[in-house]
């Protein structure tokens, strides 16, 4: 056996030793991760201090529109409120939920999922292009929270 071999012998038996620290920590790391998906899925956690921007035309009415129709459960800026989550927060990002997300959540209404606040009901008072404001005024406000599109990923 030349040095070199022996080397690699000897860190391949210090890798045995440490295995079951390493195993431990891996378990740990896990159980921390879902530990903060599962707050992540609570009420509590869920108010966000929104900075508003300077608002584009567009994105005014959508203001209006939302104070009318979605504040009372999203909350002031879409911060999120005691009847439904902020919309300016990451799952909400143009890749994960797109811009029809929004105009099939006011028709259908939508089944709770990510969250725990219950149901959201149909919100059929809204037209098209209402809808259409009340989009931009939230990409607006994401925006400037530093919510960006990002792929979809299945989780
Ligand atoms: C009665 C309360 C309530 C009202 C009013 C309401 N929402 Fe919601 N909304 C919710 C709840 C609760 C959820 C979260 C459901 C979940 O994912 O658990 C939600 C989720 C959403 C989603 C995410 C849809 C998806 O595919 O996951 C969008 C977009 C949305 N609301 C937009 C709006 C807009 C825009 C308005 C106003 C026109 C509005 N909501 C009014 C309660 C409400």
């Amino acid at each position: 056996m030349n040095k070199n071999s022996a080397a690699k012998v000897s860190l391949a038996e210090r890798f045995k030793e440490k295995l079951p620290a390493l195993l431990v920590s891996l378990v740990v790391v896990g159980g921390v991760l879902v530990f903060i998906y599962q707050s992540s899925q609570q009420t509590g956690s869920a108010q966000v201090d929104v900075k508003v921007p300077a608002l584009s035309a567009i994105a005014l009415q959508g203001e209006v529109a939302f104070a009318e129709n979605c504040a009372k459960c999203h909350g002031d800026n879409a911060g999120g409120g005691i009847g439904g989550p902020p919309l300016v927060h990451k799952i909400y990002n143009s890749g994960h939920h797109a811009d029809g997300a929004f105009w099939l959540a006011l028709q259908r209404g939508v089944p709770q999922h990510h969250w725990r606040f219950g149901n959201m009901p149909p919100q059929p008072q809204v037209s098209e292009d209402v809808a259409k404001a009340i989009v931009a005024y939230v990409r607006e406000l994401q925006a400037a929270n530093g919510i960006a599109y990002q792929p979809h990923r299945m989780n």
